[in-house]
């Protein structure tokens, strides 16, 4: 794959946070891309991480005055700002967040943070009482409007030993997302600001109030595919059962549904609006035909007969709603005859592609954070396979096919 950030000019805003130390590694993955990375610190940041320690890893000597002391060279925010492909701060505390939004010039890093006329990518580090703060929402939200792209903080142990959101998000991620930026202005995806509707995790039927009929589903899969069609450029929603993870790039809508008849529902209303659908929800085929109103009680009674009665096939129902310009891409689940039953769902659902797992390959399906996948085409009779890799690679493979099936639509 071409190498997007060879050669780009990069700002690295470092702020005082106990994250800073990540700007370390930031760099050095950074410089590793072949970018020339220019830190600029606030003097709290020299309070966690020494200059000396991203002079040396970036090459370039870290910029936190107006001048230089000994010499009065003055530095320009304005010429940096120019420089600059792409301004990242990271971290960004809820103090330097504030005067950005607010445009409190007055150290070095917000004075270049108004100077850039590149994007600025903004990575929030901070406890869990401050990242909830109103104040703090609103100033993101204000950046966000201002066109920087925020790339949200991760929830886990926080350095007060709290548990919750505000850790910076990894510098891996923050490279990827850099990456995913330089080549979609690049070349930029024919999905771009095409809208695409994502089935994603399981429903759940209900028994009573208290039980339901499920699937292992935890919708990885799903939201790895947003994430990355998101990152090409689409408008994506993901029409999504009860699951735990999240989006990680900006801008995927998620819309909650909790039975195959709410998904249906949901789906059906969206998709005229869609030029892209991707079935990836493990629909449960089946339902309780009569939910108890209250609680079924165990004692005194036999154990209760379930009767089933079957879901909507939401997959089948879009394809028969599909026009010629929209694409229906479906997963097929399979133990045994993998292709030809792919295939065959491929016709009943009138899909234009299938993305099939087996249930035989190990590190596929349910729950992992890989997959194995063959995708087979409506348009031809091949069968591409591709190896075990984690979903988030999976997510791209099936994104090329996707964007390769909409050219030649
Ligand atoms: N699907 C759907 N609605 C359903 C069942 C499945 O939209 N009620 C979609 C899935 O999201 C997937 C495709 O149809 O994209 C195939 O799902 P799968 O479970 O493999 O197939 P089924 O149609 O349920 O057939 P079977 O269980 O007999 O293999």
């Amino acid at each position: 794959m071409a190498n997007f950030l060879q050669g780009k000019h990069i700002v690295l805003g470092v702020t005082g946070g106990i994250a800073a130390y990540k700007a370390a590694v930031l760099t050095r993955l950074l410089v590793k891309a072949g970018a020339e990375v220019q830190p600029v610190m606030t003097a709290a940041a020299k309070e966690f991480i020494t200059p000396l320690t991203l002079s040396t890893l970036s090459g370039k000597p870290v910029i936190s005055e107006f001048f230089t002391r000994n010499t009065g060279e003055w530095h320009s925010h304005v010429d940096l700002g120019l420089w600059a492909d792409a301004m990242v701060v990271a971290p960004a505390t809820a103090c330097t967040i504030g005067k950005m939004a607010g445009g409190v010039a007055d150290n070095m890093l917000v004075t270049t943070y108004l100077s850039a006329k590149a994007p600025v990518f903004v990575c929030p580090a901070m406890d869990l009482d401050m990242m909830a703060h109103p104040s703090t929402v609103a100033n993101l939200r204000r950046l966000e409007s201002y066109g920087n792209i925020i790339i949200d903080a991760a929830e886990g142990e926080l350095a007060s030993h709290l548990t919750g959101k505000g850790r910076m998000a990894e510098p891996e991620d923050i490279v990827k997302t850099l990456e995913r930026y330089f080549r979609n202005a690049q070349c930029p995806s024919p999905l771009s600001g095409r809208k695409v509707m994502i089935t994603a995790g399981p429903t759940r039927e209900k028994i009573d109030p208290v039980r339901y009929i499920s699937n292992y589903s935890t919708g990885k899969m799903g939201y790895a595919l947003a994430d990355e069609l998101a990152a090409r450029g689409a408008d994506v929603i993901v029409v999504s059962g009860p699951v735990s993870v999240k989006p990680t790039q900006p801008g995927v809508k998620v819309v909650g549904v909790e039975s195959a008849l709410e998904m249906a529902e949901k789906s059906r209303e969206l998709f005229p609006q869609c030029d892209v659908a991707v079935m990836c929800a493990a629909v449960a085929d089946y339902r309780p035909a009569a939910p108890s109103a209250t609680k079924i009680k165990r004692e005194g009674n036999e154990p209760p007969q379930l009767q089933l009665v079957e879901n909507p096939d939401i997959a089948r129902s879009l394809g028969e709603m599909k026009q010629d310009d929209q694409l229906l891409v479906g997963f097929a689940l399979e133990t045994d005859h993998e292709n030809e039953n792919a295939r065959k769902k491929m016709q009943r659902k009138k899909l234009d592609m299938v993305v099939l797992n087996s249930l035989r390959d190990a590190g596929a399906g349910f729950g992992t954070d890989t997959n194995k996948v063959t995708i087979l085409t409506r348009k031809d009779n091949v069968s591409h396979e591709f190896p075990l890799k984690s979903k988030a690679e999976v997510a791209g493979d099936i994104a090329d096919l996707i964007e390769l099936l909409y050219c030649n639509e």
